[in-house]
């Protein structure tokens, strides 16, 4: 089931359970613990009283009192001394302990802050990477849906040489609206128009086995999304639950679509499936033109998802971390 990433105060989710970034005392602290005491009222400080504190990487759960979620599963994320420490271990563990202890409970949404990404100081950008592998690993065997909530989006950062590299691929290949140059040399408000794209983008090399033939492609011309969806799946060799959770879909959206052929998806839904069954570019552009849509080079989050492609990177949660950078809305859900 899915995982989302969301700029939010944790406070205010209304999901079964939130997780709570805490020391090993469970008695409260700063940043997002002491947010969460404060917006659930005395009486979770005094359930924590009885609990005898949680030891790092380990988790415990209390009622949500005046949340508005119904627990609060406690966990203590390792302080960052250098990463020589098993910290990176600790933490895997924390999101593992919060997640088995949500599951136990029969928590259908769950949220997370980063753990251990404030004050006990883990790198951002290696925290965001072990909370959403670790996260999506849990996913592929449980139904649950996950949010991993980012209080400050300014202090968001993802792997910085991936991130330099999609920039410079915005840069060559987006066609940003533009000031139109008046014979006069000179701009006037209000004018703009597309810019031609700097140069044609380079044509991904079409991996012809994976491509359908002509004649294939002819039998299928009236297909419906659904129908080619469906169809693909079955080439796939996947059943329909891994790729609707390599696709980052729930299980109740993916049956919408099964059962309706005349299922018309949103654009973040057509590609979250593309990237699912990892077709290459020109099929991808296919399943999305049977949606009604286009990869546009006018849009940054159609040229992020095909940087990924064209790369073959089919990871729909790495895709979405580099979404989120760059503020589009994410693959799938
Ligand atoms: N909602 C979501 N995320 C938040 C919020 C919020 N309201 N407030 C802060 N964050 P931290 P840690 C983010 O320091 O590093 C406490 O004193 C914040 O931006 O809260 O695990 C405990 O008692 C950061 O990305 O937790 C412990 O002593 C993330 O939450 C110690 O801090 C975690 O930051 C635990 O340190």
């Amino acid at each position: 089931m899915p995982l989302y990433l969301v700029q939010n105060d944790i406070t205010t989710m209304k999901t079964d359970a939130i997780v709570n970034a805490a020391n090993e005392s469970l008695l409260g602290g700063g940043g997002v613990d002491g947010a969460i005491h404060r917006a659930a009222g005395p009486d979770l400080l005094k359930e924590c009283r009885g609990l005898g504190g949680c030891k790092t990487g380990q988790a415990k759960i209390t009622k949500g009192y005046r949340l508005n979620a119904k627990y609060v599963i406690h966990t203590v994320g390792p302080v960052w001394r250098g990463g020589g420490h098993g910290e990176q271990k600790l933490l895997v563990s924390a999101y593992r302990s919060s997640l088995q202890l949500a599951f136990e409970n029969r928590c259908s949404t769950v949220a997370f802050p980063l753990i251990s990404s404030g004050v006990y100081g883990y790198p951002k950008d290696e925290a965001l990477k072990i909370a959403v592998d670790t996260i999506a690993d849990f996913l592929c065997l449980h139904d649950m849906t996950v949010y991993l909530v980012i209080f400050d989006r300014a202090a968001y950062t993802m792997d910085k040489i991936l991130f330099a590299d999609i920039a410079a691929y915005l840069a060559d290949h987006y066609v940003a609206e533009q000031p139109v140059m008046h014979t006069n040399g000179q701009c006037q408000a209000g004018d703009f128009v597309c810019a031609p794209a700097l140069e044609q983008i380079s044509q991904p090399a079409v991996c012809a086995a994976a491509c359908e033939g002509l004649e294939e492609s002819l039998k299928h011309l009236d297909d419906t999304f659904t129908q080619m969806l469906l169809r693909k799946i079955e080439q796939s060799g996947m059943t329909d639950a891994q790729c609707y959770k390599k696709a980052n879909i729930d299980r109740k959206l993916f049956s919408k679509i099964r059962s309706n052929i005349y299922y018309q998806p949103s654009k973040s839904t057509a590609m979250a499936f593309a990237v699912a069954l990892q077709l290459p570019i020109e099929e991808a552009r296919k399943m999305l033109e049977k949606a009604g849509f286009a990869f546009s080079h006018a849009s940054k989050f159609d040229m992020i998802v095909e940087y990924f492609i064209t790369r073959k990177n089919y990871n729909i949660f790495e895709i979405n971390e580099a979404l989120f950078a760059f503020d589009q809305n994410l693959l799938g859900g």
